[in-house]
């Protein structure tokens, strides 16, 4: 049969892409690099990465006074150290340089408003599989803006997660490396598809972990419970933060501990906390709605302590923000 051509009807042209945005300068090695002129050869790509490690950082804006502070800076480069020397990797600047390049590079990108800034170091020499035990260990930092989700009474439905976490004589969850987030990665696409938002992983042992990029805290029965830092999960600065901030400005037991899969069935609240994740509510895992299915009484009051400490709205625990000064 031939097909006789109509007339098209008139299409819109697609609405052209945003136009890629970029801060001014990245940090590399020591020195601020124009983002355009941040190179590295192709042929590097690939196994020069195995070994890199990351951190998330971010430093917020108070609404009040426009004031920007850095959020536990020292504690993320500190960490950040402890994953370069669990590579193996041999690093040329120290954690409090590190945090100066960062203060540098938000106010050389004109950063105001509440941003990301994301450090990784790699091994830049190697381009095969080897123990990149010669190699340099390069550093950049780049930053980037972002919008907290801080108190927007968002939730997450979760599930538990058919990957098993790595352990620790695996790759340890305790070393922020990139290839940790192949793990991840699994979890978070099967626990896409099957509908959920965040998968929740077990260890070995069939132990709560964490998340594929944030720990877990539940309550159960008036207490604050989270799973030890040895059960599987990276040493979250974060989960330190609110550990304490639970306990000092709430008043709240809190308990760190194994924690069963059943137990988040029962839980009263529950919660995901990071860097990305910041504090983020739990409505339901494996379709059972924890509380409310909203955000739980607890959680809210602790989100917001978080909310108010991170920003300098409460002037307390000053030892974690550092100023970053845009005049
Ligand atoms: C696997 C994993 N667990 C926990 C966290 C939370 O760590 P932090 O509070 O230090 O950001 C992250 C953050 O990126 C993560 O990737």
């Amino acid at each position: 049969m031939t097909v006789i051509p109509t007339a098209a009807a008139p299409v819109a042209p697609p609405a052209p892409a945003p136009a890629p945005t970029h801060p001014a300068y990245l940090w590399r090695n020591g020195e601020l690099v124009p983002w355009a002129d941040a190179n590295v050869h192709a042929s590097t790509l690939g196994w020069s990465t195995m070994a890199a490690v990351f951190e998330g950082i971010k430093a917020y804006v108070n609404p009040q006074t426009g004031a920007q502070w850095g959020w536990q800076f020292a504690e993320h480069f500190a960490r950040f150290a402890q994953s370069m020397r669990l590579q193996r990797m041999r690093p040329e600047f120290s954690p409090a340089e590190l945090a100066d390049a960062s203060v540098a590079l938000l106010r050389a990108n004109g950063h105001v408003g509440d941003t990301y800034v994301r450090p990784l170091a790699w091994l830049s020499d190697v381009s095969w599989f080897t123990d990149g035990l010669d190699s340099r260990t390069s550093i950049v930092i780049v930053t980037e803006p972002f919008r907290s989700h801080l108190q927007t009474g968002r939730t997450w439905s979760t599930c538990v997660s058919s990957w098993i976490r790595v352990g620790d004589n695996q790759l340890s969850p305790r070393v922020k490396c990139i290839s940790n987030y192949q793990n991840s990665r699994l979890a978070l696409i099967e626990a896409k598809k099957n509908g959920f938002d965040q998968p929740i992983l077990l260890n070995l042992a069939g132990k709560v972990t964490e998340g594929p990029a944030s720990c877990l805290f539940m309550v159960r029965d008036g207490v604050f419970v989270t799973p030890s830092l040895t059960s599987g999960v990276l040493e979250s600065i974060t989960r330190t933060a609110l550990i304490r901030l639970a306990r000092e400005e709430l008043g709240m037991q809190v308990q760190e501990r194994e924690i069963d899969r059943t137990e988040l069935y029962v839980a009263d609240e529950m919660f995901f906390c990071g860097t990305g994740a910041e504090l983020m509510p739990i409505g339901s895992i494996d379709h059972f709605q924890v509380g409310s299915g909203g955000v739980g009484p607890l959680t809210t009051r602790l989100e917001r302590v978080f909310h108010d400490v991170v920003r300098g709205i409460n002037p307390g625990y000053g030892h974690w923000r550092r100023r970053v000064d845009h005049a």
